[in-house]
């Protein structure tokens, strides 16, 4: 009888100590999620005694490595010594952070920590950038704070990772002409998409609305297009304006300043010119490259489509081939964005050199007139040894012979492009459009449309699966768009991009099949980083979405949905709030007109986010 009780009490020790080796043993969470992790027992401690070992005296691998000892300086207090041109293997398993190169892929990187060491195998500075990413990640979110965090221990868990890249092209654009923004922002929205392994930084610069890059042979560009009179308020139909002029524009050399910063980061910078349309600001200034149609051009005040175009004719090319050589001078970038969008063919119609140009080109209509120009324009950047990414629309009439597709159309234009063997970029609108609400539109600030939940950004498959294998190569990559329409400053551009972002920087990095339970779990950890960085992401993975379906009558069916794993929703329909006792939703139901629906997210009988509610 005593042995039966000693071997209990052992059995339930045993248990108990395997209990807390799984506890210990949780997996890092990492966005975007790892090609493979292999979670082992114990951990590594950095402290300022560990040094870190490089084998060559590269000035950019040197230099990279610097970004982990930048963030521990700011956060832990102190940085690591760093040794150069040693062979790293001699100190293995010495407690030190071994940097070798192992011949990996551009953009790979292995990462090994033991209770010993960590060791980072890369084959570029990009493998190497990644694998601090990563280390940080790792780390407690604490390195992630801007001061100093006073008792924290610096332990890194073992693990075991190899990790790659799904796509080489993971873009972000910003559009910084429907609203300026200034360089400090956006060198803040680099840190943020390179800590994300997002690569290419789409840099909207010139629209109807203004013009926001200086070129030194046309200075009007910027003196008097980077202006708008004023700005509409609100929604784009409102017909209430502010009367307050708008401006702001990018000196070649804060540009130039700007794209070290991000190529430091390994972001590739592609300035967009757009042509033919979209270049009202540019038409202000100079008339003469329109179709002269009308007798003034003004910067647009409110958003949308203009019919005021660039006239193909001689000047207007002499004008952008000259804009474009000093694009070209500037940006490094193999590919330079052409713009190529929502070019209303009215002025072309009407204007006598556009009707001769068809004819004497032979061609069938102002769609073919359009390919034509941008076919002359590609030629013209080709020659200068660039490649020409522009929208869906490049397709109508004909596409340029070497021409990539940045598909935002939904679908389709990416697809014709792939099966045309065209490079692709995927950027559909509404499912990777950031300025499209995140939430109910009765409770979110104004945007341009949606809701494209997390979730819906989330599942989006970037390989449009009618694609044949051959033809699937084509897909390069992803971007989110960020069209500032109604984003008129830093914190609200934040508000939409993150979280939704992360979904997309992974559905670029990360191969493995999509898993919503496993994202959300992850990202949850994530969030507490960006806490951490200070970023005013929506926080709307804590609140309840509400939402009924709109085509039946009342009674109408209300179903909801809340992204933070674990989480039940309780509600009320009397307009009190709700509490842990309250109804808990299980499944759609009915309301009746009038009545308001009260819904919060809870966790263990707490609330976890904010009280949401719709009316009927
Ligand atoms: C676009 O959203 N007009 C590319
Ligand atoms: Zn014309």
């Amino acid at each position: 009888m005593i042995l039966k009780k000693y071997i209990f009490v052992a059995a339930v020790l045993l248990l108990a100590v395997a209990c807390t080796a799984k506890q210990e043993l949780r997996e890092p969470q990492v966005v975007p999620q790892p090609a493979s992790l292999q979670r082992t027992e114990g951990s590594f401690r950095i402290d300022r005694k560990v040094p870190v070992y490089v084998d060559i005296a590269d000035s950019a691998i040197l230099r990279t490595v610097g970004f982990l000892n930048e963030r521990l300086q700011k956060a832990a207090g102190f940085s690591l010594k760093v040794i150069s041109n040693d062979d790293p293997l001699h100190h293995r398993d010495e407690g030190a952070i071994l940097v070798l190169d192992a011949g990996l892929m551009k953009e790979a990187y292995n990462l090994d920590v033991t209770p010993k060491g960590i060791v980072i195998e890369y084959g570029s500075g990009a493998g190497v950038f990644y694998a601090i990413q990563t280390l940080f990640q790792l780390l407690p979110e604490a390195i992630f704070a801007e001061s100093v965090q006073r008792g924290v221990r610096w332990e890194v868990p073992c693990c075991s990772i190899e990790d790659s890249p799904r796509f080489p092209y993971r873009g972000m654009h910003l559009d910084c002409c429907l609203h300026f923004f200034d360089i400090p922002f956006l060198k803040r929205y680099i840190d943020l998409m390179a800590l994300h392994k997002v690569n290419r930084f789409h840099w909207h610069l010139t629209e109807d609305q203004g013009w926001r890059i200086e070129i030194k042979k046309y200075p009007l560009l910027t003196e008097k297009g980077q202006w708008r009179k004023e700005t509409v308020v609100g929604s784009l139909y409102s017909g209430i304006y502010d009367g307050k002029p708008h401006g702001g524009f990018y000196t070649q050399e804060e540009a130039r300043d700007l794209i070290k910063y991000a190529a430091e980061r390994y972001v590739t910078i592609i300035p967009e010119i757009e042509i033919p349309g979209h270049s009202l600001a540019a038409i202000s200034c100079y008339p003469e490259l329109s179709c002269g149609l009308e007798d003034h051009y003004e910067t647009a005040t409110r958003w949308g489509i203009f019919k005021q175009v660039y006239c193909p004719k001689e000047e207007t090319f002499k004008f952008l081939e000259d804009v474009f050589d000093e694009i070209i001078e500037l940006f490094p970038s193999e590919l330079i964005h052409i713009g190529g969008d929502e070019c209303p063919k009215a002025s072309w119609k009407k204007c006598p050199h556009c009707q001769a140009l068809i004819r004497k080109l032979g061609l069938k209509d102002e769609y073919e007139l359009q390919s034509w120009f941008i076919q002359r324009m590609e030629k013209y950047i080709n020659a200068k040894g660039r490649q020409i990414i522009g929208w869906d629309e490049i397709l109508e009439g004909g596409l340029a012979p070497n021409a990539k597709v940045m598909s935002w159309l939904g679908e389709e234009g990416g697809i014709k492009a792939a099966q045309q063997h065209h490079e692709v970029v995927m950027s559909p609108y509404p499912k990777y459009y950031l300025d499209y609400w995140q939430g109910d539109p009765d409770s979110e600030p104004l945007a341009m449309g949606g809701p494209t939940l997390l979730r819906t950004m989330y599942e989006y498959e970037p390989v449009p699966a009618v694609l044949t294998p051959e033809e699937r190569r084509y897909i390069i990559g992803v971007e989110g768009c960020v069209w500032t329409e109604y984003m008129p400053t830093p914190a609200r551009v934040e508000y939409m991009a993150w979280p939704r972002m992360c979904a997309i920087a992974e559905a670029g990095w990360t191969r493995a099949p999509k898993d919503w339970e496993g994202f959300t779990s992850r990202l949850e950890t994530h969030l507490g980083r960006l806490d951490r960085l200070g970023v005013g992401y929506c926080r709307n993975f804590w609140n309840p979405f509400i939402d009924f379906h709109k085509d039946t009558e009342y009674s109408k069916v209300v179903t909801m949905s809340i992204d933070a794993p674990g989480a039940e929703i309780r509600y009320t329909l009397d307009g009190s709030a709700p509490t842990a006792a309250s109804l808990l939703y299980e499944e759609p139901f009915a309301v009746n007109r009038q009545q308001r629906v009260t819904a919060a997210a809870f966790r263990n009988g707490r609330m976890i986010g904010d009280i949401k509610y719709k009316d009927f």
